[in-house]
């Protein structure tokens, strides 16, 4: 089996934008279509038709689902020539499904990829989320904090009055108690519709973005992809699963979770260095989505590499035949 010393990042990277991008494309088509299968199901077929264009020995780790819920890119699923490193792969083909299907900003494809063993195989299932960016002591807030709580941690650290900090938030009925808290400091909330991944990453680049803190409950796999953003860009993530019923407790079981309370902080969700790969579908907050113009497409991709610590943004033009 390859190490992680045979994970080649700076000669994947390149194949790893590419795959974001085609996937973007394809999904392209479907913006405004009000089918959400049918977006998903173009980034998927694209996605996966680039993988398996890759020298590597790639495994699905965070993927569309479980093999008998998901026709591809399932958890599992082996991709690439098989020539190359045994990687693991993280992937949301289309990260913002409603957001395409509606044509509203914000929707992206998203890929991370890493040495064998390198991510939490999380299951499919809720997480509750918390980030903040870097330069804050580690463990500046935790998930057993009150969102208030969290809020006036963060504003110490920072040596800013609450008023100042920022909370990023998905919109959802389950998170009203928590906007009402972190509301009653003062704070100010970017509530969002979709597509906490951007919402995590945002807090990486709290001058440019505005955005302090992510909190709320989401998607597991979104959470650990954006762990994996944030092990390149800095900042601290920490996750809990969330389990609704017996089924979900056991797809934790047969993810190898034992610990169903377990915090995980980012060092534990990815463990080693990691490539990662973003390319807008929409027009959104992180990237610009896909231009079409007479001729050609035009794609923006965020594609960075952990062990530098390096962010391109790669933008990509392809004639139109
Ligand atoms: P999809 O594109 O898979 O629909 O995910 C979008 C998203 O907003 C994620 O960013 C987030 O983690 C999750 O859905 C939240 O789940 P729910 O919509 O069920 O609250």
């Amino acid at each position: 089996m390859a190490t992680a010393a045979d994970f080649n990042d700076r000669m994947l990277s390149l194949g790893l934008a590419r795959v974001a991008e085609q996937a973007a494309i394809a999904a392209s088509d479907l913006v405004g279509r009000g089918d959400e299968k049918a977006a998903d199901q173009a980034a998927v077929n694209a996605m996966r038709e680039q993988l398996n264009r890759l020298d590597i020995a790639g495994r699905v780790v965070i993927g569309e689902g479980e093999r008998d819920e998901a026709p591809m890119l399932f958890i599992g699923e082996e991709v690439g020539t098989g020539n190359g490193p045994a990687v693991d792969i993280a992937l949301d083909p289309l990260e913002g499904t409603t957001l395409t299907a509606k044509d509203m900003p914000g929707a992206l494809t998203v890929i991370a990829m890493g040495p064998r063993g390198s991510m939490l195989h999380a299951p499919d299932v809720y997480m509750e989320k918390l980030a903040v960016g870097p330069g804050y002591p580690e463990g500046v807030v935790t998930l057993d904090m009150a969102p208030a709580e969290r809020v006036r941690a963060l504003a110490a650290a920072r040596g800013c009055a609450t008023a100042d900090i920022t909370v990023c938030i998905l919109e959802r009925p389950r998170h009203a108690g928590m906007i009402a808290d972190v509301r009653a400091t003062g704070a100010a909330i970017r509530l969002i519709t979709d597509g906490d991944v951007a919402g995590v990453m945002h807090c990486a680049e709290a001058e440019i973005t505005g955005i302090d803190m992510y909190m709320g409950t989401g998607g597991a796999p979104e959470g650990v992809l954006a762990a994996a953003a944030l092990r390149c860009m800095g900042g601290q993530i920490l996750g809990r699963l969330v389990f609704h019923d017996d089924d979900e407790r056991e797809r934790a079981a047969r993810a190898g979770i034992t610990d169903l309370n377990r915090v995980y902080a980012l060092g534990d969700m990815v463990r080693e260095d990691v490539i990662f790969a973003a390319t807008g579908v929409t027009d959104g907050s992180l990237l610009p989505g896909i231009r079409r113009r007479p001729g050609w497409v035009e794609t923006e991709t965020v594609l960075m590499r952990s062990r530098t610590g390096s962010v391109r943004r790669v933008s990509y033009r392809s004639p139109l035949r």
